[in-house]
């Protein structure tokens, strides 16, 4: 008891805060969009996988799919979504990802739609 306790905890807080998720019409509509396109496009499975953490809602100021700094020079924003840049982590804390799936998920990131 005394070691599952804190583990049970644990799960609970997830489970209340999946919940609140889930009642808000708003995220379960952005979820199921999210889904559709990861079907279509392998980029944005790894998208929502490894970097919707924060580029969805703007985390730290990490700039959303479709925002306008995505419209600068493509190889200066690959070479910066791999090496790290202020508050964006070397390749998105993923070390797995090749530089190629990196570019296409921020081939992805500029126009999500
Ligand atoms: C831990 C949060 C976090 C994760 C995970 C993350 N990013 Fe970022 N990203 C940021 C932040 C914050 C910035 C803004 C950095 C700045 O300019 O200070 C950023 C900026 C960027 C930029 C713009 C760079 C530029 O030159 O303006 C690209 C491209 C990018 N991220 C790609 C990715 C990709 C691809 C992934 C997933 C593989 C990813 N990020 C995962 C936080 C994150």
């Amino acid at each position: 008891m005394t070691k599952t306790f804190p583990t049970l905890t644990l799960l609970a807080c997830c489970l209340a805060l999946y919940s609140t998720d889930l009642l808000s019409s708003k995220h379960a509509h952005a979820r199921t969009h999210q889904i559709m396109t990861a079907m279509d496009n392998p980029a944005a499975a790894t998208y929502n996988s490894n970097c919707a953490s924060c580029h969805q809602r703007g985390v730290m100021g990490a700039p959303k799919p479709g925002d306008s700094r995505f419209l600068a020079d493509i190889d200066m924003l690959v070479e910066n979504a791999i090496k790290g840049i202020g508050n964006m982590p070397a390749r998105g804390h993923a070390a797995f990802l090749s530089d190629d799936e990196i570019r296409a998920v921020v081939e992805f990131m500029r126009s999500p739609n």
